[in-house]
């Protein structure tokens, strides 16, 4: 993975056919997603239960591209090299699913894994200051994390602008969680954001048999970031 801010757009397997994952990874990438964002959760540090890293393992023979791991669970450690072996790519731990994020991250990047560190609507940034040397990617969540499909949170937006600014030039994504639309994405293009989750927004717009309306929407998300953004 090589690193710059161009805009890239994940879209939530969330969203997608749980009877199809294989085939919902491959028809989105084929339309132009860049990254496949793997949403799990453990029904304890959020209110709803996906799957785990057999069904990672599983789909990853299927995603072209960069796995993203986001881990809404806690305890995070005992799991991290599960996920690691399943095929991640990034791994993703939450801030507030425990009182050691330091010992996490450095568990993840221990795994040779780039390490993501997500915050919830309700967390400030000033944590993440004491920890850019051991991350690759901030997930803000404009949203909060247990489902998708929900109304974005625009009280993030001068979090984004913060981070950004805390950021400088370091290599540091990043990534935004939650009610990502073509109405939404300029809003937080504009503050900074460079990856764009997107899951009901992608998957409504199309089907295994109909991909073409995945890229369609794809697409008009990213031009309306990079509009909003202006020169990459
Ligand atoms: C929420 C998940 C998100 C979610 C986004 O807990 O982390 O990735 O799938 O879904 P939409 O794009 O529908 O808000
Ligand atoms: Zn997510």
């Amino acid at each position: 993975m090589t690193f710059d801010r161009r805009i890239r757009i994940a879209p939530s397997i969330l969203a997608a056919d749980f009877a199809a994952f294989g085939a919902e990874c491959r028809a989105v990438e084929d339309q132009g997603a860049d990254w496949i964002h793997v949403d799990v959760m453990d029904g304890h540090f959020v209110p709803n239960i996906t799957f785990g890293p057999q069904m990672c393992r599983a789909i990853r023979p299927h995603v072209r591209g960069v796995m993203d791991v986001h881990l809404m669970i806690a305890p995070v450690d005992p799991y991290i090299e599960a996920f690691a072996s399943a095929g991640a790519d990034i791994i993703t731990a939450h801030l507030e699913a425990g009182p050691h994020i330091h010992r996490t991250l450095q568990a993840i990047r221990a795994t040779g894994k780039k390490a993501g560190l997500a915050i919830n609507p309700g967390t400030g940034i000033d944590a993440v200051a004491h920890l850019l040397d051991m991350i690759d990617l901030v997930c803000v969540m404009t949203v909060n994390p247990g489902f998708g499909g929900q109304k974005f949170i625009h009280s993030q937006i001068d979090k984004i602008r913060s981070l950004r600014a805390m950021i400088g030039d370091r290599p540091i994504h990043i990534e935004i969680d939650g009610g990502i639309t073509e109405d939404t994405a300029p809003l937080v293009a504009a503050a900074g954001a460079d990856v764009l989750v997107a899951g009901s927004a992608v998957f409504s717009a199309g089907s295994v048999a109909a991909p073409e309306g995945y890229g369609a929407r794809i697409r008009a998300i990213r031009a309306a970031a990079e509009v909003a953004r202006g020169a990459p």
